[in-house]
């Protein structure tokens, strides 16, 4: 062992070291906290992790020191359900909404996602790019190291194409890694308006074999599919075609579930093996029992009722101590949530949602990581895994969740190298 950066003397260094899989159940609230901890990293990945005295004996003269003394080290955030990359925004129908318009009659009306997909459309691949850099930079800034990125704001097989080597080029060139996420069920867009099974029929036979033909599903990386499953978006049997043609393609499968209306989604997702089931605000409890007893990961996303202002948050106490495996997103979209801070997610949680500081922390490490399929990878600092780690400058790890509006994310290490 030969490391390059030790990260010593940390107040309290979380390792949420878990081996066998998401937390669950009581162990949701158990960080593996080390007082006076170090992390001993070598090229990109942790080789070492343990008291200070016993990792720094080991490190040799070569490895650069970081002093962590009086603060929290902790696996960088993986945020699993993010629409980062679109084009224009939509501030006017944030304002509508607070004069009383829903987002389901916004979108019924033509606007919503639609508006998006037709920005999205008419901008060049370079100005979503560019765009989209700027919110992976405010990302990582507050922490974030890896997240999904979705599709879904093409809704035509070429621009959703256009959408999938975006995020291929921003996760090639900037240190946030983005794990692809296709959602070109995100809405039945305005040409097949009334025509949601010609449209289903378009993603089945159209987009799914072009994203093979192009190559994106043989990359070795997992590449998911997503549906919105929702009244005014797909049915649970147009999702459930979908889904079906995308796992025979052998992609990993995700829902919007349960946001506003129940349909179904969750048991579908069970069903499938889904890695996740997203949103849950309105899932019955047969399917939260469901979900505890697979290894589908539920995503709760508390931005968004708070962006739009609504009060409808997922029922997290109950699924945790039923034994789902609950992960946090920010759910990062010009519509119902402009959030680019896991920090904020992890305040809302505890406020709007009752879970504790460090359910929610594990919330958005290893379980996010395992929403997407990276679980043996990220969220958790443990030899083997990738070197990404967070210095908080604050003194206790509550301190994430009790304060807001500041970024207490002093230093961010991705892959070994400091980037922030
Ligand atoms: O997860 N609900 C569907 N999709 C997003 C919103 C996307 C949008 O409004 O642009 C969500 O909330
Ligand atoms: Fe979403």
């Amino acid at each position: 062992m030969a490391p390059d950066l030790v990260i010593h003397s940390a107040g309290q260094l979380l390792t949420i070291a878990s081996p066998e899989g998401p937390r669950r159940g009581p162990v949701m609230g158990d960080l593996d906290l080390i007082t006076n901890g170090a992390v001993a990293i070598e090229g990109d990945r942790i080789v070492l992790v343990g008291d200070t005295a016993e990792v720094l004996a080991q490190a040799g003269k070569r490895a650069r020191l970081i002093d962590a003394s009086g603060k929290v080290v902790l696996p960088g955030f993986v945020d699993p359900h993010t629409h980062v990359v679109f084009a224009g925004d939509r501030a006017a129908e944030f304002e509508m909404r607070l004069q009383g318009a829903s987002y389901m009659e916004i979108m019924a009306a033509g606007g919503g996602i639609m508006n998006t997909v037709r920005a999205t459309r008419q901008a060049s691949p370079e100005e979503i790019v560019s765009r989209s850099r700027g919110r992976l930079d405010r990302m990582l800034a507050h922490g974030t190291t890896t997240a999904e990125a979705k599709t879904g704001y093409g809704l035509d097989t070429e621009t959703e194409l256009k959408l999938l080597e975006a995020i291929r080029s921003l996760d090639a060139s900037h240190p946030l890694d983005l794990v692809p996420t296709f959602l070109g069920a995100h809405a039945v867009p305005a040409e097949y308006r009334g025509r949601a099974e010609e449209y289903t029929d378009l993603v089945v036979e159209k987009m799914l074999p072009a994203l093979q033909a192009a190559g994106y599903l043989s990359r070795g990386s997992p590449v998911f599919c997503d549906v919105f499953c929702e009244e005014g978006a797909l049915s649970l049997d147009q999702s459930r075609r979908i889904l079906e043609r995308a796992k025979a393609l052998g992609m990993g499968l995700k829902i919007h579930a349960d946001e506003f209306s129940s349909l179904g989604g969750t048991a579908l997702a069970v069903e499938l093996g889904a890695a996740s089931a997203d949103h849950l605000a309105c899932t019955t409890d047969e399917e939260i029992r469901l979900l505890a007893d697979s290894p589908t990961v539920g995503v709760l996303l508390p931005g968004t009722p708070f962006g739009l202002a609504e009060d409808h948050y997922a029922p997290a106490r109950k699924m945790i101590d039923a034994g789902v495996a609950v992960a946090l997103a920010t759910d990062l979209n010009p519509g119902t949530c402009y959030c680019e801070s896991m920090p904020l997610i992890m305040a809302l949680a505890c406020r709007q949602m009752k879970m504790t500081p460090a359910e929610a922390i594990v919330a958005s490490t290893i379980n996010a990581a395992h929403a997407i399929s990276l679980g043996d990878e990220v969220g958790s600092l443990e030899a083997g895994k990738k070197a990404d780690l967070l210095i908080l400058d604050a003194p206790d790890y509550r301190h994430l969740a009790y304060r807001f509006g500041t970024n207490l994310v002093q230093t961010v290490i991705k892959a070994g190298r400091v980037v922030k």
